[in-house]
């Protein structure tokens, strides 16, 4: 996927034109400075390192998030036409869609990842970008939530949960918010589900856009595999009798 600059700097006013359109107060002025600050940097960046994640291009970024945030407000309706009760705000949505991955954008100081300049974990392992050592390590939503704390913005309880949990299950450190067995324990409101089904959305039909016309396009027929391919494709010397999976890579 190649994303234009006209195409990616539409995509990044939809950010703006958000922040302008659903946030109020100081929080406004305080997004607005930094993603006016930050835009060249987080306008480049992909939304991750290797091919077989999803959006792995310059501008995926930027892309994800808007699709996010789409997503987030069609199942926001959704939600609602199911009878689910208003228990968090449109600001709250959106905000929490806008952010929920601002950590992949690295600390206020240093990128997260560069343009890989490894050909060879470029060609057989997809990881086109290669990640910046100089920032402490943190998980996106934690660095997502330190971002926002470094801005000067305050969020609410609906907002930092939902930031907080947006991978859901399949982070186990959500657990604790999302699989309580007590009435109590449970999250107050839906917006927590919903950011993690619009993400969960996104990145799917990301992966599939990438992905699947390439699995379709596989030869149907595989040769087999010998000891002596092995043997290359870990020295690096990619033989030509690879298996499907060694195929797709070199089509990358
Ligand atoms: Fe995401």
């Amino acid at each position: 996927m190649v994303l234009t600059a006209e195409q990616i700097k539409a995509k990044y006013d939809v950010l703006l034109g958000g922040i302008e359109k659903y946030v109020g107060g100081d929080r406004k002025d305080k997004f607005i400075e930094f993603y006016t600050k930050l835009d060249d940097r987080i306008a480049l960046l992909p939304a991750s390192h290797k091919k077989a994640y999803h959006n792995c291009f310059p501008g995926g970024y930027v892309d994800h998030v808007v699709r996010v945030i789409t997503a987030a407000f069609k199942l926001h309706t959704l939600w609602q036409e199911m009878g689910s009760k208003d228990t968090y705000t449109e600001e709250e949505l959106f905000v929490s869609a806008l952010n929920h991955d601002l950590g992949k954008i690295g600390s206020l100081e240093e990128v997260s990842v560069f343009p890989s300049t490894d050909e060879w974990r470029k060609r057989n392992l997809g990881e086109m970008y290669t990640f910046n050592t100089k920032i402490e390590y943190m998980t996106v939503p934690d660095r997502s939530l330190f971002l926002i704390q470094q801005m000067g913005v305050q969020l609410t309880t609906n907002e930092w949960i939902a930031i907080k949990t947006h991978d859901g299950l399949y982070d186990d450190a959500n657990k604790q918010y999302l699989k309580g067995f007590m009435p109590e324990t449970k999250p107050r409101t839906s917006l927590p589900f919903v950011i993690h089904q619009a993400d969960l959305m996104a990145s799917r039909i990301e992966f599939e856009r990438e992905w699947l016309d390439t699995f379709s396009s596989q030869p149907k027929t595989k040769e087999k595999t010998t000891k002596k391919d092995r043997v290359n494709t870990q020295l690096g010397k990619i033989g030509s009798k690879d298996d499907n999976l060694m195929n797709l890579v070199k089509n990358l």
